[in-house]
């Protein structure tokens, strides 16, 4: 681990504009610098760089953040990564903190086994390239595929011997102990006395006989393998590959990633294929973002992997039976995890490897271009075919509707939602009730396996009749704007016409007495949101909330800049870029409004104990609503007269809040 004290020294050293001056041009644009944006390739500049605050954001992609953000973002480097290379720029002699003496040990030993997966591969290396049989046997098979030199030298790729005992002899001899190179998976051990000459357990190697795909991590090292047969007829698996170990867990690879990650992020698209040489071939061709998963049914940590880079997969799977299962799965997974999905279907027969073999780059991607389509469109192609019954049309409608519901992002759910009508023809209050459908069972699972949830989803709004994107929608847009208003004002010392509720002595009804509080505006906050107990339902607001409260009461400082320091020092880089991403959106709001109408806007300045103020009561309401709402479905479906009583409250409180945002909003 890096030491805190190196950290904190790069941070003091570092500027923003300096490091980002290594990739973009900058010019100066009022307090800030503009520039092209390199995660796009746009011609008008909207990539904006802040000396003022050291922060930076690309108006194109939407990313932004600080000096650590960006070499993050642009070299896809970990923060340790992005840390060591602010070190070296800036001259800065890099501490190491003393680890605990386990993770220590866990370190040493994953370096070891890195150790071993490294030399493996240079003796596969070796044996495709010196050996008379490698050369003979791999080196002809690996062209007769059509790889070129490059692509051979590029990817790393070996051939295992022809020996039982080649690489474990000469790993022994070099030094590397016998435990790892079994842990690694590079050799098993075989016990059966009549194998072995001594009668003692011996070392083989896992690979003999087979061509060898090294498959590497993001920053490309060595994690295992995978091994071809050269010979289909044999009845052996076509494939062997190595075995999970402390450093390679299958669901956490990607074959490509660390020869695709900067295209994949330039592009916003990631391809992902089946196979080894799908992904070689293509690259060969020049298209480069492309990954595949291997042998394994595509997991989340690969999603994940794939999210940090971009927002999009474009799944091409074979167009055989498995393939569409395959397919049919990952879209679901993927919808799941917040990206986009689309599907590409080759031509009958044509896998990845022998199109990109058969076509040139050109052709390559103007296919790919051209031939990919959404989910909905995909699913219902491959579900309804020409059948036009009204039970397969029915079946097709329910699998794509299921997708639909594991979509997070409501506009996007909406979107969809509407592209599913106009597909089918239905009305919406089919597609509506069938969501609603899909929830209460999912609902009604989720409560046999925990009781606990008392929060409400969206979705449950919708069985009560009304659209779930609106009032989720608004939610965030609330929680927004309250965050907006504590990062932009939080120390501000302002006066609030605040509010108390009180039971009236003899109706018992509840009624509001106003009076004028003197407050800053983070405490107002903090404080009216502690008295309800409200959180934020959206959980980087929610984080962020909890850092930006603890900055100020700390006293650690009154300024954005002063925040992002504090953020920086907890390591909070993604906090970081939401806060940039604020910050600059409201800078330019203001920009557009007076560059459209030519004048100052009515600066926010000088409503914001209103503006406050108005924000906490509508989320309040809102909060009461969704309450009420969930009460009073309880209520029908179980009478309890608690619950009732419940609902008389709450609908007092309703009453009042509403009466009181009027008065707000009519001052
Ligand atoms: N795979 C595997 N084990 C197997 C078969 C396949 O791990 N027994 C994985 C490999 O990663 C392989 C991918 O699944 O690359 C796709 O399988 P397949 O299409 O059979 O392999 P290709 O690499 O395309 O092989 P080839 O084109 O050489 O026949
Ligand atoms: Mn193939």
């Amino acid at each position: 681990m890096i030491s805190k004290a190196t950290i904190d020294k790069v941070y003091e050293a570092v500027r923003v504009e300096e490091v980002i001056q290594d990739y973009v041009q900058l010019k100066k644009s009022g307090a800030n610098f503009k520039g092209l944006s390199p995660f796009t390739s746009e011609r008008t500049p909207s990539f904006m760089v802040s000396p003022v605050k050291q922060i930076w954001k690309d108006f194109s992609s939407g990313k932004g953040g600080n000096a650590i953000a960006f070499l993050m973002e642009m070299e896809q480097y970990t923060y340790p990564e992005a840390i060591k290379h602010l070190a070296q720029k800036y001259n800065i002699e890099i501490e190491e903190t003393a680890q605990s003496s386990e993770q220590k040990e866990a370190k040493d030993h994953q370096e070891s086994l890195y150790l071993v997966t490294e030399f493996a591969q240079e003796y596969f290396q070796k044996q495709l390239n010196e050996n008379a049989q490698g050369r003979i046997i791999g080196l002809s098979y690996f062209r007769e595929r059509g790889f070129t030199e490059d692509t051979i030298k590029r990817f790393r790729l070996g051939f295992g011997g022809t020996d039982w005992q080649g690489l474990a002899k000469e790993a022994l001899a070099q030094g590397y102990k016998a435990e790892l190179l079994e842990e690694s998976g590079v050799c098993f051990k075989v016990d059966s006395p009549a194998a072995s000459s001594s009668g003692q357990p011996e070392l083989r190697d896992r690979f003999r006989d087979r061509v060898i795909f090294p498959i590497q991590s993001t920053s490309g090292r060595v994690l295992g393998f995978g091994g071809r047969i050269l010979d289909t007829q044999k009845k052996v698996a076509k494939y062997v590959n190595s075995p999970e170990s402390p450093i390679y867990h299958k669901a956490k690879a990607l074959y490509g990633i660390h020869f695709a990650k900067s295209a994949i992020a330039k592009l916003n698209n990631c391809y992902l294929v089946e196979g080894y040489t799908d992904v070689i071939q293509l690259h060969q061709r020049g298209v480069e973002n492309v990954v595949s998963s291997s042998g394994t049914a595509l997991t989340e940590s690969q999603i994940r992997m794939i999210r940090r880079l971009c927002s999009t997969i474009t799944l091409i799977f074979d167009a055989d039976q498995a393939g569409i299962r395959a397919s049919m799965r990952s879209i679901d997974l993927i919808l799941a995890e917040g990206l986009n999905v689309r599907v590409l279907s080759l031509p009958e027969g044509e896998d990845p490897d022998s199109f990109a073999r058969s076509h040139d780059y050109e052709e390559i991607t103007a296919y790919f271009e051209q031939h990919q389509i959404d989910f909905i469109t995909y699913k219902s192609q491959i579900l309804l075919g020409e059948a036009k019954d009204a039970i397969t049309k029915s079946e097709a409608i329910r699998e794509i509707v299921k997708s639909i519901w594991h979509i997070g992002d409501p506009i996007k759910r909406e979107l969809y939602i509407k592209q599913c009508v106009d597909t089918f023809k239905l009305s919406e209050a089919v597609v509506y009730a069938a969501l609603a459908d899909l929830e209460s069972k999912e609902k009604r699972d989720a409560r046999s396996r925990s009781y606990s949830q008392n929060n409400i989803s969206g979705l449950e709004v919708i069985a009560a009749n009304s659209k779930p994107t609106e009032t989720k929608d608004r939610q965030k847009e609330l929680e927004r704007s309250l965050i907006e208003s504590l990062l932009l004002y939080g120390s501000k010392l302002e006066v609030f016409d605040d509010a108390f509720l009180e039971a009236d002595e003899q109706s018992g009804e509840l009624i509001s007495k106003r009076s004028l509080i003197k407050s800053k505006v983070y405490e107002k906050i903090y404080l009216d949101l502690q008295q309800d107990e409200m959180r934020f339902s959206d959980p980087v607001y929610s984080s962020l909330f909890d850092w930006v409260i603890r900055f100020y009461t700390e006293q650690q400082g009154e300024e954005i800049a002063d925040l992002l320091k504090f953020l920086e020092k907890q390591q909070k880089e993604e906090l970081i870029q939401h806060v940039s991403s604020i910050v600059f959106e409201y800078e330019q709001y203001a920009l557009h409004q007076w560059e459209r109408k030519n004048i100052y806007p009515k600066e926010r300045k000088d409503q914001i104990a209103q503006q406050v103020s108005e924000t906490i009561l509508s989320l309040r309401s809102h909060w009461v609503q969704q309450h009420l709402s969930e009460l009073q479905k309880r209520s029908v479906e179980e009478v309890d007269t608690n619950i009732l009583e419940e609902v008389m409250d709450y609908l007092m409180l309703n009453k009042v809040l509403s009466k009181r945002l009027n008065r707000v909003l009519t001052v």
